[in-house]
């Protein structure tokens, strides 16, 4: 499948003529298991429109309409369900995106860790603290090494785990690669959560928005996430 090939090579990939949340969910499911997380409904979308009473919560900077930093979804999860970790794949279906405004930004991890190979590798070595559900922290390493290796990370600033420099030189390197993604309505974004790191633009206040997540443990025989070191 074109779609695929696209994923493994880039990391993410724009699908256009997703017309309905089935259609949207055909996808997710044709790519592993929807993640039934406790902020999403039944089925596992979670639907995101600028709400002011939503911004309190886990997920509450999504709701507003602040510039999102780069993060991974879900970077303190250690396990759920059979599953090791955060989710492999993300789905980003724009019911409606807007034209000046909210757009992803996205980063390749694997130039990431390139860079900060060349340029300061003691970064890599780091190891992230994230927030997790129920509330207690993680602490482990930014990048997993296995057959692949993963990243994890959401921008808490510097703490115990972080020194101002290091997490200078790591958000530095992430900023490095980053790319607008212009997108429309109707386009999905998958998004190898264990690759790329995302974040917003600002929403416009003027234009209305509607984005539908799903997050996705991928089948191994179909899409196997994280990158390879060179
Ligand atoms: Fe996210």
């Amino acid at each position: 499948m074109e779609t695929n090939k696209i994923l493994e090579s880039d990391g993410y990939v724009i699908v256009d003529s997703i017309s309905s949340r089935a259609n949207l969910l055909d996808l997710a499911r044709s790519y592993g298991e929807i993640v039934l997380h406790p902020e999403a409904d039944n089925e596992g979308v979670l639907t995101i429109t600028p709400d002011p009473e939503k911004v309190i919560g886990p997920s509450g900077f999504a709701f507003s309409e602040k510039a999102i930093p780069f993060h991974t979804d879900g970077p303190g999860v250690s396990t759920y369900k059979q599953f090791q970790g955060p989710a492999d794949l993300l789905f980003l279906w724009y019911k409606s995106a807007q034209i000046s405004g909210g757009s992803p930004i996205i980063s390749d991890g694997a130039l990431v860790y390139s860079t900060l190979f060349e340029e300061s590798p003691d970064v890599l070595l780091r190891s992230g603290s994230f927030l997790t559900q129920p509330n207690h922290m993680y602490t482990g390493p930014l990048f997993e090494s296995g057959e692949k290796t993963k990243i994890r990370f959401k921008e808490s600033g510097p703490d115990s785990y972080w020194d101002e420099r290091t997490f200078d030189q790591f958000i530095g390197a992430v900023d490095k690669h980053k790319r607008v993604l212009p997108i429309r309505s109707g386009q999905v974004l998958i998004l190898d959560n264990r690759r790329m790191l995302h974040s917003r633009e600002k929403l416009n206040s003027e234009e209305a928005r509607e984005l539908h997540h799903v997050l996705v443990y991928s089948n191994p025989g179909t899409y196997s996430s994280g990158f390879r070191i060179k």
